[in-house]
């Protein structure tokens, strides 16, 4: 069994927070194990509780789009979230419930390694990128001293509910290839520092 087959198995049987009763599956997250990208939504919704996969919906078919437009399909890279859970009428998740998840996406990140952590949204962003708005610093990255690059994107929900995000969404797509490429010649950066005194780059 993989390590992420085990760690699936675990998180199958999680009760920490009271959501676990009303789930029809949990949602793990996806993709290869020695992906290089992974994608870090909010939640599971509706139609992931159904299949127990992450962004099956039509969220999940504009993330597909995006992926595309990278030559990339969702067998390549790693899709997880922050809960794996759906929060009940798809509400936001609790702050207790992503702290309560934390531990299976820290495993998930160290079992992985990937070379790019692409988080979507703002419940993704603020575990990577505290106190900072979106609006701001979508299409940045940072390289921190685990070697992984950290980039913040706009959740791909967002541009269902409005368009003039659709555009801003796949420019930063396109970024990524590029910031694979130049991941090996970047500095690290300490993570404690703000972004603005770590350089943070863009591309
Ligand atoms: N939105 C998310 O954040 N994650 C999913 O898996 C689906 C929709």
């Amino acid at each position: 069994m993989s390590a992420l087959s085990e760690l699936y198995e675990e998180i199958k049987c999680c009760q920490r927070c009271e959501i676990a009763r009303y789930r029809t599956n949990v949602v793990p997250g996806e993709g290869a194990e020695d992906a290089a990208i992974m994608f870090i939504g909010e939640a599971p919704g509706w139609h992931e509780d159904q299949q127990g996969r992450p962004f099956v919906g039509p969220a999940g078919k504009f993330l597909d789009e995006l992926l595309s437009l990278i030559e990339l399909k969702r067998e390549q890279v790693y899709i997880a979230n922050v809960i794996k859970c759906r929060p009940q009428g798809n509400r936001d998740p609790l702050p207790q419930e992503i702290l309560n998840c934390r531990k299976w996406l820290d495993c998930q990140i160290e079992i992985i390694h990937p070379q790019i952590i692409v988080t979507l949204g703002r419940y993704s962003m603020a575990l990577f990128f505290p106190q900072k708005s979106i609006s701001k610093i979508h299409g940045t990255a940072e390289k921190r001293e685990d070697g992984i690059i950290y980039y913040a994107m706009y959740h791909p929900a967002a541009a269902l509910h409005q368009q003039s995000l659709r555009e801003i969404i796949k420019s930063d797509m396109f970024k990524i290839p590029e910031l694979l490429a130049q991941s090996k010649g970047l500095p690290e950066i300490k993570q404690e520092s703000s972004p603005k005194q770590l350089n943070m780059f863009e591309v």
